[in-house]
């Protein structure tokens, strides 16, 4: 294990060449009382999670694995929004990066370029003492592996597809900055400054989803994203509503 202070941004930094899972020794540095800021980057993971308890394929050296240690000043009601600012963020810098690559936005969470997933967010909130910190873990697909990436259907792509790329190293000494500064604006201004940046790459705008509620499967079609970052959509027979992340489980219709 290898640890600086992150010149950007101030906040210290763990490498690992293999972990379990970023998030989790995350968790585990945070509960031995880790900073604001605090981040875990690995080249592998041998136990990568993703939401919904689904996996997030992590052999593979040279993709970014990464997680962050929030100890935001604002109630636990606040945090889930947090996951469409870092999400933003990621797509920002790769539109920044990458000139071939546009990016797109599917609410809550994941970030696109050409209509499949780059990258994802796992957002976990937990109670250590009295205190709520939130652990961000992100997984960016900068590198396409060889076999294997047929497991994930066609689904997922990596951004060397779309130009060369630098190093996760790189990225990170990029993000970090934004994802601070990102943070802290949401903080004092909430999601205002970055429904814009959502709205025009959101990928589900005007498609058709079924969300599921307790035993209840329903089918509508998607309006956009709300002002409270809720996904507007409408649902035959039951009119316009609003779905809230973490509430939700989101299929699209013909994907
Ligand atoms: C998703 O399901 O889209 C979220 C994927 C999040 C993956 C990242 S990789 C770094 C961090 N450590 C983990 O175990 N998961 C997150």
């Amino acid at each position: 294990m290898n640890e600086i202070v992150d010149p950007g941004t101030g906040w210290t930094v763990r490498s690992f060449d293999e972990i379990d899972s970023t998030s989790d020794e995350l968790l585990r540095w945070a509960a031995a009382g880790a900073p604001e800021g605090a981040t875990v980057i690995a080249s592998r993971q041998t136990a990568g999670r993703g939401r919904q308890g689904r996996r997030w394929q992590s052999a593979v050296v040279g993709n970014l694995y990464v997680s962050f240690l929030l100890r935001p000043d604002m109630g636990p009601d606040r945090f889930a929004p947090l996951s469409l600012v870092v999400a933003l963020v990621v797509a920002e810098e790769i539109d920044l990066r990458l000139r071939g690559a546009r990016t797109g936005l599917k609410w809550p969470n994941d970030v696109w370029v050409d209509g499949r997933k780059v990258a994802g967010i796992l957002l976990e909130a937990r109670k250590i003492g009295a205190e709520s910190v939130l652990v961000v873990g992100v997984g960016l697909n900068l590198r396409t592996p060889g076999e294997g990436w047929r497991d994930l259907r066609g689904k997922a792509v990596a951004l060397d597809r779309f130009g060369p790329v630098e190093e996760p190293q790189t990225w990170l000494a990029a993000l970090l900055p934004r994802w601070q500064a990102a943070v802290l604006r949401y903080e004092a201004e909430g999601l205002g400054p970055f429904l814009e940046g959502w709205r025009v790459r959101c990928v589900l705008r005007g498609r058709e989803v079924f969300f599921r509620e307790g035993r209840y499967r329903h089918r509508a079609r998607v309006i956009g994203v709300g002002d409270d970052g809720s996904l507007t959509v409408e649902v035959a027979g039951l009119g316009v509503r609003s779905l809230f992340s973490g509430e939700v489980h989101l299929e699209e219709i013909g994907r």
